[in-house]
């Protein structure tokens, strides 16, 4: 069962020490004492030994940033031109899977947050809150992932569903032919617990439990999404919306170039935070041949790791356009519902700020490829 944050109103102050999160970190250390084993696992794992899990945040650690001095930083400008649209901070919310496993509320109150803090929130094909209900709950930016399912009806479905409730793009994810096999599931024999379900599909492909010996989410994943996926998939995905269409999941700089030929508004380098190919590099290890390749066509995002402000000028000096942001989301959530998203973007907002201005950089467009430092072997 989902057990109830103890103090769902405040954000901060609600770990076991009783002290307020000051970093992403402390809330992930809060969450693990709430969640229930199953949740938390599902949650944190990666897949096999977890070795690109580790990788994403070990890469980031490495990089060093050879800041300026005398630059008259002043306030930093954080703000970021993408799709058309000025958004606040160089980051959006990461789609991850059945947030009301993480607190009641779920996806409505990460929409709450993200339209205070200004921030784009992209919607899970496999949210546990309905693409329409979280877009009633805020007039804020959304995005919406989409796994091509087997049935392309109710893909199409999916498409014109979130196109009418008004999101703004459509990020295919293209890493997952197959899910990565996430030990502790099959362990836990992960399963919905009564009351949480893709609430996006249609009931009868709802139900999501454990049979057998494995997780319940590769059953299902293995039933319903399509293995086939060719970049034509994109082309068709193009043809059935007049949204953008971005590809998450790339990791290539000759993806990236044949993801933009099929004409996609975006790339996101992403391994599915250490959730898919267990093996794969960080992606702060990748983000350089892929920006080299797109060639500033279309914006770059990244995501894999990003726990600190400093984390974002990291990614954008390697040629970023912004960044997203997957479990932190996640513990916040599970701390304090609306506001734990809420203080946790802040901090990760003024930590950016804080980075921005140790580095000399007066806004991002003065993060550039010359801060990166040497790096630790
Ligand atoms: C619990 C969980 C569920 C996820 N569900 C999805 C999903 O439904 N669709 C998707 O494209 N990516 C999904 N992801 C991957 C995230 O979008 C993102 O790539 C990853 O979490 C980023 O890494 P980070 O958690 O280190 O920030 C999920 C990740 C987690 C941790």
């Amino acid at each position: 069962m989902v057990r109830r944050p103890a103090k769902p109103e405040d954000g901060g102050v609600n770990n076991s020490s009783g002290s307020t999160p000051l970093n992403l970190a402390d809330y992930e250390r809060a969450a693990a004492e709430l969640l229930p084993i199953m949740s938390y696992d599902y949650f944190a794992s990666g897949s096999g030994d977890q070795v690109t899990l580790r990788r994403n945040r070990e890469a980031f650690e490495r990089l060093t940033l050879r800041y300026r001095v005398m630059r008259g930083v002043g306030e930093p400008d954080t703000s970021v031109e993408l799709l058309g649209r000025r958004h606040a901070l160089p980051i959006v919310i990461a789609p991850t899977a059945f947030m009301r496993l993480a607190h009641p509320f779920g996806e409505l109150s990460v929409a709450e947050a993200a339209r205070d803090a200004g921030v784009t929130q992209t919607l899970s094909t496999l949210s546990s809150v309905s693409l329409e209900d979280v877009a009633r709950t805020s007039d804020a930016p959304k995005w919406f992932q989409l796994y091509v399912l087997r049935d392309r009806e109710l893909t199409a479905s999916l498409v014109r569903r979130a196109e009418a409730a008004g999101y703004e793009a459509i990020m295919v994810t293209v890493d997952a032919p197959v899910l990565g096999t996430r030990e502790a599931d099959v362990r836990n024999r992960f399963s919905l617990p009564g009351g949480v379900e893709p609430a996006n599909l249609a009931d009868e492909l709802r139900n999501l439990r454990a049979s057998g010996e494995a997780s319940g989410l590769q059953q299902y994943f293995s039933t319903n999404v399509d293995p086939t996926l060719t970049w034509a998939d994109i082309d068709w995905v193009r043809s059935i919306t007049s949204l953008p269409v971005l590809v998450k999941g790339v990791m290539r700089g000759d993806d990236a170039s044949e993801a933009i030929e099929h004409g996609v508004a975006g790339v996101i380098v992403s391994n599915h935070g250490g959730r898919q190919l267990d093996g794969a590099p960080a992606t702060i290890e990748v983000i350089r041949e892929v920006a080299s390749a797109v060639a500033g066509r279309v914006p770059v995002l990244v995501d894999g790791g990003v726990r600190r402000g400093v984390d974002v000028v990291r990614a954008l000096a390697l040629g970023a356009d912004a960044v997203l942001i997957g479990r932190p989301v996640l513990w916040a959530l599970t701390v304090g519902g609306r506001e734990g998203v809420t203080n946790m973007l802040e901090l990760l907002r003024s930590e950016l700020v804080q980075a921005l201005a140790l580095c000399g950089c007066r806004s991002l467009a003065d993060v550039t490829a010359d801060l990166l430092g040497p790096v630790e072997p």
